[in-house]
């Protein structure tokens, strides 16, 4: 239900003012009729050496201009600049979930608000150090590193994916791995059976079981699965060699036809292609409570829209083939996503990492929740299917139109 702006911008003042839950905001769009001064705004809080300040970055449309305000009086103040702003859209991620506001025709502010659990486990500031590296969930010095190796680029990727994680196991009360265990009772089953797939060296694998394994109560299962036996080779000596191998398990065979059991968790961090898909019908058939998945690239959706004639008002869209490549990344999510709410699961699709560490930066996180989906819900996914004339082949494999 729209709310006057007024309170909506109460509201937005106070989390975006609050130096100990905001993670980053963005404004953009514009309200009717008028235009704000930037087309885009993003507040974020950074570490300096000076101490803790808000970055905002405002785009004018030709370049971006960065300023660092001190909290207390400067941000206040410019944070009020920024809210009379005739922006359309704010988004903002805090500590404790995301508030997005949309300013409607009329004037009035449309609240949508989530918590999910921002994935930054107790005592992992939201201020990030101004180089943009994030504050570590695995302890960098961690001798687990030493045993698998890996690039500063990849620790980076596998750090956010585990944040993801957290965030989705909604793990928040627990203490990050290489801290004190903060004794709290969590609502994991024990053992936790946590499989990922298209594992290849295993460098989430393991990075994972660390992560999950230190958390007070839970025993955990990880299981790669990997087609190429020889990863499986390799990660299997690995595990030997941290004393993982009764814990840590790789079988080489496709992740449509691996054996499982019953897995509570499933994981996925590039997959190739169709293996995503492969990995999500996995997981929605194993009935496995949570799915955490950024997918690789995106051929089968591609490939059909290329055979295909789009709908009349559509064609704009996929006439120039870069745009068609990117159009069939956002389908081929956006189906996915609709597929898995379809089955009883609530999705979020998020950017785990920055972009510019990782194109393939988009993550499907899942938490089974056994809702029905509405006829509305099912409409609006086999609406979307028939009017581009495509099976996406997770839709294939979970025998949908
Ligand atoms: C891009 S790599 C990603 C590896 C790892 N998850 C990571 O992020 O470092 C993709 C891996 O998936 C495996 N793979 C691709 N398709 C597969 C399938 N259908 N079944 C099992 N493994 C598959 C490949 O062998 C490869 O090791």
């Amino acid at each position: 239900v729209p709310v006057p702006w007024e309170s909506a911008r109460a509201e937005l003042r106070g989390l975006l003012t609050d130096a100990d839950r905001l993670v980053r905001a963005v404004a953009a769009g514009r309200r009717r009729g008028s235009q704000p001064r930037w087309v885009r705004a993003t507040l974020r809080p950074v570490s300096l050496k000076a101490g803790t300040r808000l970055q905002l970055t405002t785009d004018d449309g030709t370049r971006p201009t960065t300023r660092n305000l001190a909290w207390g009086g400067e941000v206040e103040s410019t944070v009020d600049e920024l809210l009379a702003q005739p922006f359309g859209n704010w988004h903002i991620d805090t500590r404790d979930g995301i508030v997005q506001v949309r300013v409607t025709k009329r004037g009035e502010a449309q609240i949508h608000r989530e918590s999910t659990g921002s994935g930054l486990p107790t005592g992992v500031p939201a201020a990030r150090a101004h180089d943009e590296v994030p504050a570590h969930i695995l302890d960098p010095g961690d001798p687990l590193f030493d045993v698998i190796g890996g690039t500063a680029a990849k620790r980076r990727q596998v750090d956010a994916f585990l944040r993801s994680l957290a965030a989705t196991l909604e793990l928040d009360g627990h203490q990050a791995a290489g801290s004190t265990p903060s004794g709290s009772e969590t609502a994991l089953p024990s053992p936790l059976r946590v499989v990922d797939m298209g594992c290849g060296n295993a460098y989430l694998t393991f990075a994972a079981y660390r992560f999950l394994s230190t958390l007070s109560t839970v025993e955990v299962e990880l299981t790669g699965v990997d087609m190429r036996d020889d990863q499986r080779r390799r990660n299997t000596e690995l595990a030997h060699s941290l004393g993982w191998q009764d814990r840590v398990r790789f079988t080489a065979a496709t992740i449509a036809r691996a054996p499982l059991d019953d897995p509570h968790v499933v994981l996925a961090l590039h997959a190739c292609d169709t293996a995503t898909d492969e990995a999500l019908a996995r997981a929605v058939q194993a009935g496995a409570r949570w799915i955490v998945a950024a997918p690789c690239c995106h051929h089968d959706v591609a490939r059909q829209l290329r055979a295909n004639r789009p709908p009349a008002a559509y064609e704009i869209l996929t006439r120039h083939g870069i745009l068609r490549e990117r159009f069939a990344d956002v389908l081929t999510d956006a189906l996915r996503a609709a597929l898995l709410r379809l089955h009883g699961y609530r999705v979020d699709v998020v950017e785990f990492i920055d972009s510019r560490h990782t194109p393939r930066n988009v993550m499907l996180r899942a938490r089974r929740t056994h809702a029905p989906a509405s006829p509305a819900a099912r409409e609006e996914y086999d609406h979307l299917v028939a009017a581009w004339g495509i099976r996406p082949y997770l839709a294939t494999l979970l025998d949908r139109r």
